[in-house]
């Protein structure tokens, strides 16, 4: 799944030195989205029989998935380069220590929940992992669950959920969260009668989840106000699919075009999938065509513009296109203003962009747009951008998966040399980044 190559395995423990001043120009191919890939690997445990899975790239969550459906039993092995075979005909119910081991590493493993309870009656319910970008809690989750006709059972710390079957039901959403619409879309599908689900997240991720549910046997239907009715089914088949190339990844790329002065293609970018991060890339000065190949992007005007926008769910502009996004507006003439409503902690990397010569001041008022959640409350989550800034070199430690890899933007914009550590984060969502880097051109060498 292209893991061990020797550059790859330097970032699990080393750092990245970069030179920056050199425009990225090439080709990047994108592989299956960090967002689907594993909630698909999931989809599989909810079914005897055998699931292919294409598009499957190496990243930190895929290989977490694969050790975790091991140690329950589960087969999962490479059929070819980019396709998996996941088997869970043996699979056998989460103990303790499984859990121990795979507990903080990741936020994939809550959604085992659902195809555990489907299939033993009890499903633990883990801490936790992924990238520290807010209070992440699982009340949605758990809620979900209890709703569903789920138990909750406490005690010594742990906790587990039970249900001789789960039974549909109508839930709400307080936040439209695309984990719990996946929880709630994974545990439905096999309970008994329909469940609807209101103000559910449709990011195109959920979606390639339910057309996996779909070929595997399900009835699940999406509404325009986002509402997601779930039929439950007795049984699910296999099923053959490739995963949804990850829009995340091209619109990181699209921003290192811009910030570098550069011009990248990305293979396998799909514009229905991101026509809200087009048009703000567009509206700034970024350019783009789209082929029948994907997606190519470069900076069309000398001088960018800024903007002011807020993140939002899906269709709105995504969360995570927000860190590379604010690196090319430090590049852009003028004040941007860019408000976070997803999560009220997400510009914890702008000290660091700061030292490297941007000027970028945090506000705890909801900035530019609708107050959200988070406003009158002590959470800085709306930025001003003061542009344009010539950004230099500067050490710098990587805090979350988006951060890092617009560190690295920054760093190859900028003038000098950049040392970035703690650069496995990278690894969560992109793939073979010094080889893609070096093949566009940017000095950069992974040190130990
Ligand atoms: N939330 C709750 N309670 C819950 C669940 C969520 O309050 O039980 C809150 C969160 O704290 C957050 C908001 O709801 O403020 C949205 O969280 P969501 O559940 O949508 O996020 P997630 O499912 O944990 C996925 C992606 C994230 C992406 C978000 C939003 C995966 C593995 N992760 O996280 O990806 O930012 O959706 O789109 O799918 C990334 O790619 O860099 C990344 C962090």
């Amino acid at each position: 799944m292209g893991t061990d190559s020797a550059a790859t395995m330097a970032l699990d423990t080393g750092q990245l030195v970069l030179r920056g001043g050199r425009p990225l120009r090439g080709t990047v191919t994108l592989r299956g989205a960090k967002n689907s890939l594993p909630k698909l690997m999931v989809a599989a445990a909810l079914t005897d029989a055998p699931c292919v899975l294409r598009n499957v790239s190496g990243i930190a969550d895929v290989q977490i998935v694969t050790e975790l459906l091991r140690a329950l039993g589960g087969e999962v092995e490479e059929v070819e380069p980019g396709a998996i075979r996941i088997s869970t005909a043996n699979l056998q119910p989460m103990e303790r220590f499984v859990l121990r081991d795979f507990s903080g590493r990741s936020r994939i493993p809550i959604l085992l929940c659902g195809p555990l309870l489907a299939r033993f009656g009890v499903a633990p319910v883990p801490s936790l992992g992924g990238c520290r970008i807010g209070n992440r809690p699982v009340d949605f989750h758990i809620a979900a669950l209890q709703q569903l006709g789920a138990t909750l059972h406490e005690q010594a710390g742990a906790s587990h959920l039970s249900a001789e079957r789960l039974t549909g039901n109508k839930i709400q959403l307080d936040f439209p969260s695309v984990g719990a619409t996946e929880q709630v879309i994974l545990s439905a599908v096999r309970a008994d009668g329909v469940t609807e689900l209101s103000n559910a997240a449709v990011e195109p991720e959920i979606m390639d989840l339910i057309m996996v549910l779909q070929k595997m046997g399900a009835v699940i239907s999406v509404d325009v106000d986002r509402t997601i009715t779930i039929v439950g089914v007795k049984r699910l088949r296999g099923f053959d699919h490739e995963a949804v190339p990850d829009r995340l990844e091209a619109a990181s790329w699209a921003c290192a075009a811009v910030a570098t002065c550069g011009r990248i293609m990305v293979r396998n970018a799909r514009q229905a999938d991101m026509m809200t991060f087009l048009n703000r890339f567009r509206q700034i000065g970024g350019d783009f065509s789209v082929t029948p190949d994907g997606i190519e992007f470069w900076r069309e005007r000398e001088k960018l513009r800024s903007t002011a926008l807020q993140t939002d769910v899906y269709p709105g502009f995504s969360t995570d296109y927000q860190q590379p996004f604010v690196i090319a507006l430090t590049q852009a003439e003028g004040v941007s203003i860019v408000h976070e409503t997803v999560y009220e902690d997400r510009f914890g990397y702008v000290e660091a962009l700061n030292r490297m010569g941007a000027r970028i001041q945090l506000y705890r008022e909801c900035l530019g747009g609708l107050s959200c959640r988070f406003g009158k409350r002590n959470y800085k989550h709306s930025a001003v951008i003061v542009g344009p800034t010539a950004l230099h070199g500067a050490e710098i430690h990587i805090p979350d998966l988006r951060a890092g890899f617009s560190y690295v933007i920054a760093a190859l914009a900028a003038t000098g040399e950049s040392t970035l550590t703690g650069t496995h984060l990278i690894q969560r969502g992109y793939e073979n980044i010094i080889e893609k880097l070096t093949a566009l051109g940017a000095d950069i060498v992974a040190a130990s």
